[in-house]
């Protein structure tokens, strides 16, 4: 298994516009990092340029502190699953799956046993037989994983590996991987713009924007303190505050006290909040943090409620779990709890 450095990649197509624009990160050994970000924001080709399939502008790709920059792609030993699956078309499941092992020169005995156990993992053992064009594009992603993972890797390279399986094999699938990935102490790269299933596989995830970086961190970091509005949105924060002015331990904001709690905070041009974090009337009563508002819109979503409040600080979005659904028009008080209240420096 290896660990993984990338080192101020650029990228540009045919000396025009920059697709990478200084891309540096490291991967543990035996880590699973995701990279999340819009389409078009440069995942794809900072995957292919580690993979060698294209080459770098400028910048290096380091595998266990080598440069691997002259290596050619098929001494590199990573495996790949990209968006299109690049099964061989006459080649049944099995064979597809045990081509790598063949190449390897293992023993006839060694390959049945390591394709049987992989085509089962991946739930493609009924179809052993069968080739490519037989099979649904579902399955087909499947045999590009399956084929990719049997001959233990020691970088796996995924792009968007899951974009074409149904939800519940998805999830079924994703799980998979994740233990695989930590029984094999495999060190993985994953490309996909679903938020949910990155911070739910990662142990790091790195979100990108217009071919940079803008975060990469743990997803509980992440998720708690997101470094930009940009990063905060793509994670579901919904409320942003701007910060007027700043006296002692606590924000003034258009004349609304609101206290913070952590020392950051106090430093912060805006403030933000998540929709489930915020009370509509609390209980008890509260000193400060209240703003009064009315209720403009609502939608239902199943197990809570989601309201926009206009308020003199701009309209917020509430989501709030309760049996019964509150009315457009009701005048009610937010409070913000300080504990819940997150600082963005950009
Ligand atoms: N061969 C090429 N020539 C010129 N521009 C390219 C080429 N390949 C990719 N690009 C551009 O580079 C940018 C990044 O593309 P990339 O495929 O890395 O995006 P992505 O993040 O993987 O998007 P998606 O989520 O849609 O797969 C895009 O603006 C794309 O149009
Ligand atoms: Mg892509």
């Amino acid at each position: 298994m290896a660990n993984l450095e990338v080192k101020d990649l650029v990228k540009s197509y045919n000396g025009k516009t920059k697709v990478l624009k200084d891309i540096s990160f490291t991967i543990k050994n035996g880590d699973l990092v995701s990279i999340l970000g819009p389409s078009g924001c440069g995942k794809t080709t900072t995957l292919r340029i580690i993979a060698g399939l294209i080459s770098a502008t400028e910048g290096q790709i380091l595998v266990n502190d080598k440069d691997v920059g002259k290596v050619p792609v098929y001494k590199r030993n990573f495996g790949m699953v990209f968006q299109s699956y690049a099964l061989f078309p006459h080649m049944t499941v099995f064979n597809n799956v045990a081509f790598g092992l063949k190449m390897k020169k293992l023993s006839k005995n060694e390959i049945q046993k390591k394709v049987n156990q992989i085509l089962k993992i991946t739930g493609l053992s009924e179809l052993s037989s069968r080739y490519p064009k037989e099979l649904s594009g579902g399955q087909q992603q499947r045999v590009s994983l399956a084929r990719s993972l049997v001959v233990n890797p020691q970088l796996l390279l995924m792009d968007e590996p899951l974009s074409n399986l149904d939800a519940k094999l998805r999830t079924k699938m994703r799980s998979e991987i994740r233990d695989l990935q930590k029984k094999l102490k495999m060190t993985v790269l994953f490309v996909t713009h679903d938020q949910r299933e990155c911070f739910a596989i990662s142990d790091k995830v790195l979100i990108m924007k217009d071919g940079r970086i803008d975060q990469y961190d743990t997803p509980e970091n992440i998720f708690h303190h997101p470094s930009s509005e940009y990063v905060a949105r793509f994670i579901g924060y919904d409320n942003f505050i701007k910060v007027d002015e700043i006296v002692n331990d606590h924000q003034i904001i258009s004349n609304t006290n609101i206290f913070v709690t952590d020392e950051d905070n106090i430093h912060a041009k805006v403030l933000t909040i998540r929709p489930e974090n915020i009370l509509i009337n609390p209980e008890e009563n509260k000193p400060n943090n209240l703003i009064d508002g009315t209720i403009t819109s609502l939608e239902y979503l199943g197990q809570s409620f989601k309201y926009k409040v206009s308020t003199s600080l701009g309209t917020f979005t509430v989501e709030e779990a309760r049996k019964s659904m509150r009315s457009s028009g009701d005048k009610v008080q937010l409070y913000l709890p300080s504990k819940h209240l997150h600082p963005l420096s950009r």
